[in-house]
């Protein structure tokens, strides 16, 4: 009885002492920039592979999908260290992402390729202006997810 009541306090101040430790453990996880710019990263993927399948379809969903992701970035990370990330990624992501969205509706390879080639540099611009410009974003070559099939589906 007694000794597992020691052992149960034990386990208490072990418990406590852990908590206490990271400092943090009841806050709620909140991912940071990296984090997301990983979710960006594959959208940005998946977006050049469909589009270059011209599987409209998916590729629609992508782009939707990275908008969506890069104006929760902007509310959530309106500034990281002294760089103005929420309107960055409204003035040099947006126009691109708007003409990717015009070549998709289009169906237009060419124009598609153009777009994704204009969002690519404004990922590396703003890599640049914030002190990463060793982050450099380019064209897929390959598919990283060989459990996707990123062709047009058979209607
Ligand atoms: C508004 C600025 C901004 C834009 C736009 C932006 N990034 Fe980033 N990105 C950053 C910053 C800042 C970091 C570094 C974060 C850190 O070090 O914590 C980063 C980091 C990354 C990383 C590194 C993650 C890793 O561990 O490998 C990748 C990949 C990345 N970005 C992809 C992209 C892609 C793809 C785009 C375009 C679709 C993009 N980023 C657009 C600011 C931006």
């Amino acid at each position: 009885m007694r000794n597992s009541a020691i052992a149960l306090m034990a386990g208490l101040a072990i418990v406590v002492a852990a908590s206490s430790a990271t400092g943090q453990s009841a806050q709620p996880y909140s991912p940071g920039l990296v984090e997301f710019m990983m979710s960006v990263q594959t959208h940005h993927v998946k977006l050049w592979l469909a589009g270059n399948a011209r599987n409209w379809e998916l590729a629609d969903y992508q782009l939707d999908e990275l908008k969506e992701l890069l104006e929760e970035i902007a509310k959530r990370v309106p500034k990281y260290r002294d760089v103005p990330v929420g309107q960055m990624i409204e003035a040099a992501t947006m126009p691109p992402i708007g003409k990717i969205e015009a070549a998709i509706k289009a169906r237009d390879s060419a124009k598609f390729v153009a777009a994704f080639d204009r969002l690519t540099e404004a990922c590396n611009s703003c890599h640049e202006a914030a002190n990463r410009g060793f982050i450099v974003i380019q064209r897929p070559a390959t598919s990283s997810f060989p459990n996707q099939s990123f062709a047009p589906r058979r209607k």
